[in-house]
């Protein structure tokens, strides 16, 4: 048997602690994970009535054909531009979905959101740069969509969705139609 002495063994207790606050964090440091919280939102009654306007009060359909978004007047020209979006859209999609019926995943769902309030779903914990935004009454467009993604961290300082910044505006303006196509 080995046997430590009391120095060695505090080390090694040191890095148990160490390495279990470790993987605690990890899930938030690199993906912004918080499973615990949920947060009921003030102004997501009045969004969600304002998007249900939008809509003329009829039901989205959850699932959306291809044939739907392409075409004249619609969000994408061809087959091949929406398959491009599906690819530049796969990153955002793992932390979002946008179906209305959909729940929220690390980030908010975001059926509506072009138009609507910046951190008003209901249901979802919002870290305070959003929270402020949603007291001052900002709505997001494409315009300031088309900002936040070129820059997450710039927009909203201290929020909590990790993901580099989308330099390519062409890809940017992808992503923005996915969202008109798929969560208006
Ligand atoms: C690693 C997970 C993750 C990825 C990838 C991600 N997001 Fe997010 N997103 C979040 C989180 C978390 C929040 C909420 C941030 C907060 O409250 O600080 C958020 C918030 C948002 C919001 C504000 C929503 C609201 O209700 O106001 C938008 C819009 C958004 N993300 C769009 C995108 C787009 C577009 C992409 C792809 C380019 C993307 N996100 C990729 C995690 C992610």
């Amino acid at each position: 048997m080995l046997s430590y002495n009391p120095t060695v063994k505090l080390i090694v207790r040191a890095l148990m602690v160490a390495l279990f606050l470790g993987c605690i964090y990890m899930p938030y440091g690199m993906f912004g994970v918080l499973p615990l919280f949920t947060f009921s939102n003030d102004y997501s009654a009045a969004e969600d009535v304002a998007l249900k306007e939008r809509h003329g009060g009829a039901t989205v359909p959850s699932k959306i054909s291809d044939d739907m978004v392409i075409g004249e007047n619609k969000p994408f020209a061809s087959a091949e531009e929406l398959a491009q979006a599906k690819k530049d859209w796969m990153w955002c999609g793992f932390c979002h979905y946008t179906a209305a019926d959909a729940p929220h995943r690390i980030g908010p769902n975001l059926n509506g959101i072009i138009g609507r309030r910046v951190g008003s779903k209901d249901k979802y914990f919002y870290t305070e740069p959003f929270r402020a935004a949603a007291k001052a009454g900002v709505v997001w467009t494409e315009e300031s969509l088309d900002a936040f993604i070129a820059d997450p961290a710039a927009m909203y300082p201290g929020n909590r969705m990790r993901y580099a910044p989308v330099t390519d505006p062409a890809k940017r303006d992808r992503i923005i139609k996915y969202l008109k196509a798929y969560a208006q």
